[in-house]
Protein backbone atom coordinates (compact mmCIF):
# COMPACT_ATOMS: atom_id res chain seq x y z
CA UNK A 1 0.00 0.00 0.00
CA UNK A 2 2.18 2.93 -1.36
CA UNK A 3 -0.95 5.75 -1.56
CA UNK A 4 -0.84 8.11 1.00
CA UNK A 5 -3.63 10.71 0.62
CA UNK A 6 -2.32 13.38 2.54
CA UNK A 7 0.00 14.00 -0.72
CA UNK A 8 -3.43 14.90 -2.49
CA UNK A 9 -5.43 15.94 -0.07
CA UNK A 10 -7.11 19.40 -1.19
CA UNK A 11 -6.63 18.77 -4.71
CA UNK A 12 -9.30 19.46 -7.57
CA UNK A 13 -10.29 15.73 -7.36
CA UNK A 14 -10.79 15.64 -3.65
CA UNK A 15 -13.35 18.69 -3.87
CA UNK A 16 -15.08 17.42 -6.50
CA UNK A 17 -15.94 14.61 -4.72
CA UNK A 18 -16.33 16.40 -1.39
CA UNK A 19 -18.80 19.05 -2.88
CA UNK A 20 -21.08 15.59 -4.50
CA UNK A 21 -20.66 14.11 -1.44
CA UNK A 22 -21.97 17.03 0.46
CA UNK A 23 -24.74 17.25 -1.51
CA UNK A 24 -25.99 13.55 -1.35
CA UNK A 25 -25.83 13.72 2.34
CA UNK A 26 -28.09 16.68 2.41
CA UNK A 27 -30.18 15.63 0.13
CA UNK A 28 -30.75 12.02 1.77
CA UNK A 29 -31.32 14.29 5.06
CA UNK A 30 -34.36 15.55 4.15
CA UNK A 31 -36.09 12.54 5.88
CA UNK A 32 -35.94 12.28 9.27
CA UNK A 33 -35.10 8.60 8.88
CA UNK A 34 -31.85 8.06 10.69
CA UNK A 35 -28.72 7.44 8.03
CA UNK A 36 -25.16 5.08 8.11
CA UNK A 37 -22.69 6.20 6.09
CA UNK A 38 -20.46 3.37 5.21
CA UNK A 39 -16.35 5.19 3.51
CA UNK A 40 -14.71 2.53 2.63
CA UNK A 41 -11.60 3.94 1.58
CA UNK A 42 -11.63 6.81 4.34
CA UNK A 43 -8.02 7.79 4.71
CA UNK A 44 -6.87 9.47 7.95
CA UNK A 45 -9.48 11.81 8.50
CA UNK A 46 -8.20 15.44 8.41
CA UNK A 47 -4.68 16.98 6.60
CA UNK A 48 -2.68 19.74 7.16
CA UNK A 49 -1.98 21.69 4.09
CA UNK A 50 0.67 23.46 5.38
CA UNK A 51 2.96 20.99 6.50
CA UNK A 52 3.93 17.50 5.47
CA UNK A 53 2.89 15.49 2.39
CA UNK A 54 0.94 18.11 1.73
CA UNK A 55 2.60 21.21 1.33
CA UNK A 56 5.51 19.12 -0.73
CA UNK A 57 3.04 18.46 -3.60
CA UNK A 58 0.86 21.65 -3.23
CA UNK A 59 -1.96 20.23 -4.89
CA UNK A 60 -4.62 21.72 -2.93
CA UNK A 61 -3.16 25.13 -4.07
CA UNK A 62 -5.03 24.74 -7.60
CA UNK A 63 -7.82 23.06 -5.79
CA UNK A 64 -9.39 24.32 -1.95
CA UNK A 65 -7.35 27.30 -1.69
CA UNK A 66 -9.27 28.70 -5.41
CA UNK A 67 -12.48 27.87 -3.64
CA UNK A 68 -12.44 29.26 0.00
CA UNK A 69 -12.67 33.24 -0.92
CA UNK A 70 -16.24 33.79 -2.22
CA UNK A 71 -17.20 30.28 -2.87
CA UNK A 72 -20.44 30.36 -5.82
CA UNK A 73 -23.16 29.52 -4.72
CA UNK A 74 -23.37 25.66 -5.65
CA UNK A 75 -20.65 25.55 -3.66
CA UNK A 76 -20.99 27.34 -0.69
CA UNK A 77 -22.88 24.84 1.51
CA UNK A 78 -19.38 22.41 0.80
CA UNK A 79 -17.06 24.89 1.14
CA UNK A 80 -18.58 26.45 4.13
CA UNK A 81 -18.10 22.72 6.23
CA UNK A 82 -14.24 22.82 5.05
CA UNK A 83 -13.92 26.06 6.36
CA UNK A 84 -15.80 25.65 9.59
CA UNK A 85 -13.44 22.15 10.80
CA UNK A 86 -10.35 24.35 10.68
CA UNK A 87 -7.81 21.22 10.05
CA UNK A 88 -8.83 20.68 6.49
CA UNK A 89 -11.26 17.56 6.82
CA UNK A 90 -11.14 14.36 5.09
CA UNK A 91 -14.42 12.46 3.54
CA UNK A 92 -14.76 10.79 7.54
CA UNK A 93 -14.75 14.14 9.17
CA UNK A 94 -16.56 16.24 6.45
CA UNK A 95 -19.13 13.15 6.71
CA UNK A 96 -19.29 13.53 10.86
CA UNK A 97 -20.06 17.05 11.00
CA UNK A 98 -22.92 16.97 8.26
CA UNK A 99 -24.51 14.00 10.68
CA UNK A 100 -27.23 14.05 12.76
CA UNK A 101 -27.74 12.43 16.62
CA UNK A 102 -29.48 8.96 15.00
CA UNK A 103 -27.06 8.81 12.25
CA UNK A 104 -24.05 6.49 12.24
CA UNK A 105 -21.16 5.93 10.37
CA UNK A 106 -18.71 3.64 9.89
CA UNK A 107 -14.91 4.35 8.39
CA UNK A 108 -12.53 1.31 7.28
CA UNK A 109 -8.96 2.07 6.62
CA UNK A 110 -6.40 -0.54 5.93
CA UNK A 111 -3.01 1.71 6.09
CA UNK A 112 -1.94 1.23 9.89
CA UNK A 113 -1.00 4.54 9.97
CA UNK A 114 -4.09 6.57 8.49
CA UNK A 115 -6.61 4.12 10.31
CA UNK A 116 -4.45 4.53 13.54
CA UNK A 117 -5.23 8.43 13.02
CA UNK A 118 -8.97 7.63 12.44
CA UNK A 119 -9.03 6.14 15.92
CA UNK A 120 -7.88 8.79 17.77
CA UNK A 121 -9.84 11.36 15.90
CA UNK A 122 -13.39 9.20 16.68
CA UNK A 123 -12.31 6.39 19.42
CA UNK A 124 -14.78 8.71 22.05
CA UNK A 125 -17.21 8.98 19.23
CA UNK A 126 -20.44 6.83 20.07
CA UNK A 127 -21.76 7.42 16.38
CA UNK A 128 -18.62 6.51 14.59
CA UNK A 129 -16.68 3.26 14.11
CA UNK A 130 -13.67 2.56 12.84
CA UNK A 131 -12.72 -0.56 11.17
CA UNK A 132 -8.74 -1.69 10.31
CA UNK A 133 -10.54 -4.07 7.55
CA UNK A 134 -10.90 -4.55 3.70
CA UNK A 135 -13.23 -2.25 2.12
CA UNK A 136 -14.03 -4.83 -0.22
CA UNK A 137 -14.81 -7.34 2.37
CA UNK A 138 -17.17 -4.56 3.89
CA UNK A 139 -19.50 -4.23 1.29
CA UNK A 140 -20.61 -7.71 1.81
CA UNK A 141 -19.98 -8.07 5.86
CA UNK A 142 -21.28 -4.34 7.00
CA UNK A 143 -24.53 -4.39 4.70
CA UNK A 144 -27.33 -4.30 5.05
CA UNK A 145 -27.04 -1.55 8.15
CA UNK A 146 -29.76 -1.70 10.91
CA UNK A 147 -30.87 1.98 9.51
CA UNK A 148 -31.77 0.80 6.04
CA UNK A 149 -31.20 4.13 4.28
CA UNK A 150 -27.79 4.99 3.79
CA UNK A 151 -24.63 5.83 1.34
CA UNK A 152 -21.66 4.21 0.60
CA UNK A 153 -18.85 5.79 -0.56
CA UNK A 154 -16.66 4.14 -2.07
CA UNK A 155 -13.07 6.18 -2.74
CA UNK A 156 -10.32 3.89 -4.12
CA UNK A 157 -6.53 4.69 -4.82
CA UNK A 158 -6.13 2.99 -8.08
CA UNK A 159 -2.74 2.26 -7.53
CA UNK A 160 -3.56 -1.16 -9.34
CA UNK A 161 -4.98 -1.23 -13.04
CA UNK A 162 -7.43 -4.22 -11.78
CA UNK A 163 -9.36 -1.36 -9.33
CA UNK A 164 -11.38 -0.09 -11.86
CA UNK A 165 -12.75 -4.01 -11.92
CA UNK A 166 -12.40 -4.45 -8.07
CA UNK A 167 -15.30 -1.75 -7.74
CA UNK A 168 -17.37 -3.05 -10.21
CA UNK A 169 -18.14 -5.79 -8.69
CA UNK A 170 -18.04 -4.75 -5.23
CA UNK A 171 -20.81 -2.20 -6.47
CA UNK A 172 -22.52 -5.94 -7.53
CA UNK A 173 -21.82 -7.32 -3.98
CA UNK A 174 -22.66 -4.18 -1.65
CA UNK A 175 -26.10 -3.41 -4.34
CA UNK A 176 -27.15 -7.36 -4.21
CA UNK A 177 -26.70 -6.98 -0.16
CA UNK A 178 -28.56 -3.14 -0.20
CA UNK A 179 -30.69 -2.77 -2.72
CA UNK A 180 -31.98 0.70 -1.90
CA UNK A 181 -28.53 2.34 -0.63
CA UNK A 182 -26.97 5.44 -2.35
CA UNK A 183 -23.79 4.25 -3.76
CA UNK A 184 -20.88 7.05 -4.72
CA UNK A 185 -17.99 5.51 -6.71
CA UNK A 186 -15.15 7.95 -7.47
CA UNK A 187 -13.16 6.98 -9.98
CA UNK A 188 -9.90 9.23 -12.21
CA UNK A 189 -10.04 9.88 -15.78
CA UNK A 190 -6.66 9.74 -16.91
CA UNK A 191 -7.57 8.44 -20.60
CA UNK A 192 -11.21 7.42 -22.12
CA UNK A 193 -10.19 3.42 -22.10
CA UNK A 194 -10.78 2.16 -18.90
CA UNK A 195 -13.68 4.95 -18.10
CA UNK A 196 -15.35 3.47 -20.61
CA UNK A 197 -14.69 0.33 -19.89
CA UNK A 198 -16.23 0.50 -16.23
CA UNK A 199 -19.32 2.32 -17.55
CA UNK A 200 -19.87 -0.61 -19.62
CA UNK A 201 -19.14 -3.09 -16.59
CA UNK A 202 -21.87 -1.06 -14.74
CA UNK A 203 -24.73 -0.93 -17.68
CA UNK A 204 -24.19 -4.60 -17.92
CA UNK A 205 -24.30 -5.79 -14.36
CA UNK A 206 -28.05 -5.77 -13.98
CA UNK A 207 -27.58 -2.80 -11.26
CA UNK A 208 -30.66 -0.40 -11.92
CA UNK A 209 -30.58 3.44 -11.77
CA UNK A 210 -26.73 4.76 -12.33
CA UNK A 211 -25.77 8.00 -13.16
CA UNK A 212 -22.63 9.54 -13.51
CA UNK A 213 -20.90 12.90 -12.87
CA UNK A 214 -17.68 13.52 -14.61
CA UNK A 215 -15.23 16.83 -14.60
CA UNK A 216 -11.98 16.94 -16.64
CA UNK A 217 -9.65 20.03 -16.48
CA UNK A 218 -7.86 18.65 -20.08
CA UNK A 219 -8.63 16.34 -22.71
CA UNK A 220 -7.73 13.09 -21.14
CA UNK A 221 -5.46 12.28 -23.34
CA UNK A 222 -2.27 11.01 -21.29
CA UNK A 223 -2.78 8.38 -19.31
CA UNK A 224 0.00 9.18 -16.76
CA UNK A 225 -1.82 12.54 -15.52
CA UNK A 226 -4.73 12.83 -13.37
CA UNK A 227 -6.63 15.00 -16.18
CA UNK A 228 -10.52 14.06 -14.80
CA UNK A 229 -12.42 12.49 -12.17
CA UNK A 230 -16.10 11.30 -11.87
CA UNK A 231 -18.69 10.15 -9.44
CA UNK A 232 -20.44 7.35 -10.64
CA UNK A 233 -23.82 7.00 -8.81
CA UNK A 234 -26.22 4.38 -7.75
CA UNK A 235 -30.33 5.15 -6.52
CA UNK A 236 -29.39 8.74 -6.83
CA UNK A 237 -31.98 11.04 -4.68
CA UNK A 238 -34.47 12.98 -6.75
CA UNK A 239 -32.67 15.83 -8.37
CA UNK A 240 -29.06 14.70 -8.56
CA UNK A 241 -28.98 15.15 -12.15
CA UNK A 242 -30.05 18.24 -11.87
CA UNK A 243 -27.66 19.36 -8.58
CA UNK A 244 -24.76 18.32 -9.86
CA UNK A 245 -23.93 19.97 -13.10
CA UNK A 246 -24.09 23.80 -11.50
CA UNK A 247 -21.55 22.09 -9.09
CA UNK A 248 -19.44 20.73 -11.61
CA UNK A 249 -19.53 23.93 -13.58
CA UNK A 250 -18.88 26.02 -10.37
CA UNK A 251 -15.40 23.98 -9.83
CA UNK A 252 -14.44 24.07 -13.54
CA UNK A 253 -14.86 27.72 -13.86
CA UNK A 254 -12.62 28.10 -10.23
CA UNK A 255 -10.15 25.22 -10.92
CA UNK A 256 -9.78 25.28 -14.46
CA UNK A 257 -7.20 26.38 -16.73
CA UNK A 258 -9.07 27.30 -19.88
CA UNK A 259 -6.75 23.96 -21.16
CA UNK A 260 -8.42 22.59 -24.63
CA UNK A 261 -10.66 19.72 -24.04
CA UNK A 262 -12.29 20.72 -20.13
CA UNK A 263 -15.07 20.24 -19.05
CA UNK A 264 -18.66 18.65 -17.30
CA UNK A 265 -20.34 15.83 -18.17
CA UNK A 266 -23.81 14.32 -16.11
CA UNK A 267 -24.68 10.97 -18.10
CA UNK A 268 -27.23 8.62 -17.42
CA UNK A 269 -25.55 4.71 -17.82
CA UNK A 270 -28.62 2.59 -16.07
CA UNK A 271 -32.52 3.58 -15.93
CA UNK A 272 -34.44 3.36 -12.93
C1 LIG B 1 -8.21 8.13 -1.99
S1 LIG B 1 -7.80 7.68 -0.35
C2 LIG B 1 -9.24 8.04 0.56
C3 LIG B 1 -9.55 9.49 0.76
C4 LIG B 1 -10.79 9.78 1.56
N1 LIG B 1 -11.93 9.00 1.10
C5 LIG B 1 -11.15 11.26 1.49
O1 LIG B 1 -11.95 11.63 0.61
O2 LIG B 1 -10.66 12.03 2.31
C6 LIG B 1 -7.84 5.93 -0.42
C7 LIG B 1 -7.52 5.26 0.92
O3 LIG B 1 -7.86 3.87 0.82
C8 LIG B 1 -6.95 3.13 1.61
N2 LIG B 1 -7.02 1.74 1.09
C9 LIG B 1 -6.43 1.21 0.01
N3 LIG B 1 -6.86 -0.04 -0.21
C10 LIG B 1 -7.77 -0.31 0.76
C11 LIG B 1 -8.59 -1.44 1.05
N4 LIG B 1 -8.57 -2.55 0.30
N5 LIG B 1 -9.41 -1.36 2.12
C12 LIG B 1 -9.46 -0.25 2.90
N6 LIG B 1 -8.71 0.86 2.67
C13 LIG B 1 -7.87 0.82 1.60
C14 LIG B 1 -5.63 3.83 1.40
O4 LIG B 1 -4.73 3.58 2.46
C15 LIG B 1 -6.07 5.31 1.34
O5 LIG B 1 -5.97 5.92 2.60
Amino acid sequence: MNYRHAFHAGNFADCMKHALLVWLLRALMRKPAPLFVLDTHAGCGRYDLSSGPAERTGEWRAGIARLLDGPPEALADYVGEVQAQGLYPGSPALIRALLRDDDRLACCELHPEDCAALKIEFGRDAQVAVHRRDAWETLGALLPPAQKRGLILIDPPYEDPAEFSRLAAGLRTGVSRFRTGVFAAWYPIKHRAPVRAFHTALAESGIRDVVAAELWLREPLDAARLNGCGLAVINPPFGFEQAAPPILQALLNRLGNHEPGEGISMVRLVDE
